[in-house]
This record gives structure tokens, sequence and C-alpha cells, in this order.
């Protein structure tokens, strides 16, 4: 006999089939019994008769049944439209293949420090399932966008030498003896291999020591950064609303059910077409005054900030020019105003803020040196990046889109905790 997924069981109506997974709930109205198994690709109700023949387990055995307990299941598939798999099954025997005694989460109520502590289980809550899933679509997106346009996908080093985003959130580690930290960004490398490949991009882990507990702060997460040279800082804007546009528009071609199942509003999502507004900084401190949330020329913004800023625009917006002091050594300067650099943050509706952080890169050689000199870095341990700026050097520019920041936008979630298998955060590498 023929055995098959959940998902494939619509296709085989009128078929006496097997099916394998785990129980999420039984109920019994006494005359008929009631179980619902999920595999990971659906799930199914199955309908247990007393007078059907129901044969390796008897029906005084349905108490031993165990909410996530595995079973194999032999049953005739039936055509029913309510259910969501358009499917149920009338069981003729029910196979237990492993227990699953007192099973920590039950259907009711538990607190997030409860679930995050036994998150290996919890991920196989509906609701958990179908955020991983989207998540996974989204990757596939990214991935199928940048691949289609010419990027060549191109891995950076996770064990680094240097910071490339700040020494303050840096994860060192014992090299042999020699200091080296985890991977802020691959920017810095992709650089390089942008001259070597054209457009490029990466897609990793990224290691960031947070101090700050926030809803959208990971110690770990993923990042796309794609890298492009003879690329200036217009260009870099548009690659970023196509891709991301491109992203919103395949989730909600795709992944429909899933964002049904976890509820989300897809009206503010549907609007994601490019272009996207643009604000200078400048305009952003002057529409803050607007808002009671006035910041002196010059400030970084925080999250309130950005959340305001992007409540005045129906669709994701690019923060651009900001004052140079607050932003990374390596962005070029504006060329008729050298105190802000040609950066753009991009931030996402619904107070989720930042989701991406782009910029042209300095391809002057001075300038580099003038720049890592400002900030107190020592040109000794970028020269590798500095030699970028020897041979052959050219305009180029680049972004990271922070995978998390996205698939909680996407997912309307509020904290990026649920957007990752197993999240890292300031007090949390367990499990
Ligand atoms: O703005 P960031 O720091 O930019 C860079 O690292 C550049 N080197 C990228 C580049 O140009 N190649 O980070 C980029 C994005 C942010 O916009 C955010 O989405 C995400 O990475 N991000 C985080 N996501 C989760 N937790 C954190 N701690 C994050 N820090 C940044
Ligand atoms: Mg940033």
């Amino acid at each position: 006999m023929a055995t098959y997924v959940i998902r494939e069981l619509a296709g085989h109506v009128g078929e006496t089939v097997s099916v394998q997974g785990w129980m999420t709930h039984f109920r019994s109205s006494g005359k008929i019994h009631f179980l619902i198994l999920r595999d990971g690709t659906g799930q199914v109700q199955l309908v247990i008769k007393p007078q059907g023949d129901v044969t390796r387990i008897g029906f005084d055995a349905f108490e031993e049944l165990e909410q996530e307990g595995a079973l194999r299941i032999v049953g005739q598939v039936r055509e029913d439209r309510r259910a969501p798999s358009g499917v149920e099954l009338d069981a003729v025997s029910i196979e237990r293949l492993s227990p699953s005694p007192q099973y920590p989460i039950q259907p009711k109520e538990h607190g997030v420090d409860f679930l995050m502590e036994h998150r290996h289980l919890w991920v196989r809550s509906p609701r958990q399932a179908a955020i991983l899933r989207i998540r996974a679509r989204i990757i596939h997106a990214i991935r199928n966008f940048l691949d289609d346009h010419g990027f060549v996908v191109a891995d950076p080093p996770i064990l680094t030498p240097a910071a490339a985003e700040g020494t303050t959130t840096l994860f060192g580690i014992d090299y042999f003896g020699d200091p080296a930290f985890l991977s802020q960004s691959g920017q810095l490398y992709m650089e390089a291999l942008a001259m070597a490949l054209g457009r490029v991009y990466s897609f990793g882990p990224t290691f960031r020591a947070e101090k700050s507990k926030t809803r959208r702060h990971l110690t770990e997460f993923w990042m796309v950064e794609p890298e492009m040279a003879f690329c200036d800082f217009e260009e870099n804007l548009v690659w970023q609303e196509q891709l991301l546009s491109y992203v919103v528009q395949d989730v909600l071609s795709y992944a429909r059910a899933e964002l049904q199942q976890i509820e989300r509003d897809v009206s503010a999502l549907e609007r994601v077409t490019p272009p996207f507004p643009r604000i200078t900084y400048d305009e952003a401190v002057e529409r803050l005054k607007t808002v009671d949330l006035a910041v002196p020329w010059g400030e970084d913004l925080g999250a309130p900030h950005e959340t305001a800023l992007a409540a005045m625009f129906e669709k994701p917006v690019f923060l651009t020019h900001f004052p140079k002091a607050i932003k990374a050594f390596y962005m070029q300067p504006a060329a008729d105003r050298p105190d802000v650099v040609l950066a753009a943050d991009l931030l996402a509706p619904e107070g989720y803020g930042e989701i991406i952080g782009g910029s042209q890169r300095i391809h002057d050689l001075d300038l580099l040196l003038e720049r890592l000199k400002e900030n107190n870095m020592d040109p000794n341990d970028y020269a590798w990046y500095v030699d970028l700026r020897r041979y052959g050097t050219v305009p180029h520019s680049g972004f990271g889109m922070g995978l998390e920041r996205v698939v909680a936008w996407i997912c309307g979630l509020d904290h990026v905790r649920e957007t990752i298998p197993f999240a890292r955060t300031l007090n949390r590498v367990w499990p």
C-alpha cells in the first residue's frame, strides 16, 4: 500500500493509503473518535468509528494515544471540502510508533519564556511551522531574484581578523593564540569579490554582541549582502526596491495559506511595489519636529523615530544622506555635501523600522585612508581592503538586508525571536 504525506492526500480520494505523523488532538463523541494527525506538510482529521475495522489498536487503547506521539495510520481518503487539507481519513488501522508522555506544550496559553525554553518542541506548533515555511519562501525568493539578475553567490568568511561595523558589537574568539572575530558583515569581502565577479551576493549568518534587549535585535542573524561594481548610490536604491518588492509579491503568491494561517492582514503588503518614497536625513529631522520627536541634527535616530517616520508613508521608505559622523567609515561622502554620506536605510511600514542598510563605498585610496584615521582605525588591520583601492578601483555600492527583520515584518510578528528556528539573544543560547 502506498504511503503519502498529508499534503498529497487530496490527490488520492477513494484510495486506502498509509500516512505517518504525530497526533496533535484527540476527542471523542463516545460513538466516534476524531484524531488530528500532522506530519509537517499539513494536518488531516481521522474519523474512527467503533463499527469500523480498526485493527492494530483496540478501542480500549485510545487513552494510550498521546499528544505528539508518532503514529502510522491506514485509512480511506474521503473528500471533505471544509477540511484545510480538503480530505478526511476513515481510519482502518492505527499503529503506535512511539510514545510521548506528558508533552510539555499543552493546547493552552503558555508564557513566551516557557515556549522559548522549549523551542525544540515549540517549532512543531502549526503557527511556528507556518512562520518557518514563510521564512523558507522568503529565502527562496531572495535567491531567485538575485540569481536571475546575474548576481553570483559568493561566501565571505565567518572567522575574520577585524571589525566591519564597529568594535562595540564584536564577538571575539581565540584563533590559535591570535585574536579573531565572528563576522559582523561580509561586506568588505564582498567588495573584493565584486571586483572579481561584477555583481555578487552573500547570504549567511552574522554575529553581533548586541547588549540591548529589543524586539528586533538578535546576536546571530542572517543577512543577504549584494555588492555591485560600477554601481552608484541611485542604482543601489533601485536594486533594493526591486528585490524587496519581488520578495513580498512572491510570498503573497506562494505562501498565502501560511499567511492566512498566522492571520496576517496582507493589505499593507499588497502595496509594496516600486518605487519607494525617499527622504533625506535633513527632511527626517524636520518631519520629526512635527510629531514631537525632535532630534538635534547630527544625532542618530532610534526605534521610535524610525517608527514615526515609517508611519508617514504607505510603502517602505528610504532614509538617505546621513551625517557622516554616525555612519561607517567606508561610506562615500556626497559630492556637494561632504558632511553627509551616500547611505540609505530602508524602513519597513507598520513600526518595523530598518530592514536594509546600504551605501555607495569610498573608492578613492586617499579618502579611505583619511576616513580610517578619523575613525581611529589602524590601516594595517585593513591593508587588504585598502589594496582594493590601489588596483583598478571603481565606484561600487551594496547593501545588507536582515532576513529576520524582513520575516518579522512580512509575518506581522511583534518580535524577531519567532522568525528564526533557534533565536540567539542577549540572554539566550538555549536550546
Ligand atoms: O545596517 P547594517 O549594520 O549594515 C551592514 O552591516 C552593512 N555592512 C551591510 C552592507 O552594506 N553590506 O545591517 C544590515 C541589516 C540591518 O538593516 C538589519 O536588517 C539587519 O542587518 N541587522 C540585524 N538584524 C537582527 N539583529 C541584529 N542585531 C541586526 N543588526 C543588523
Ligand atoms: Mg544599519
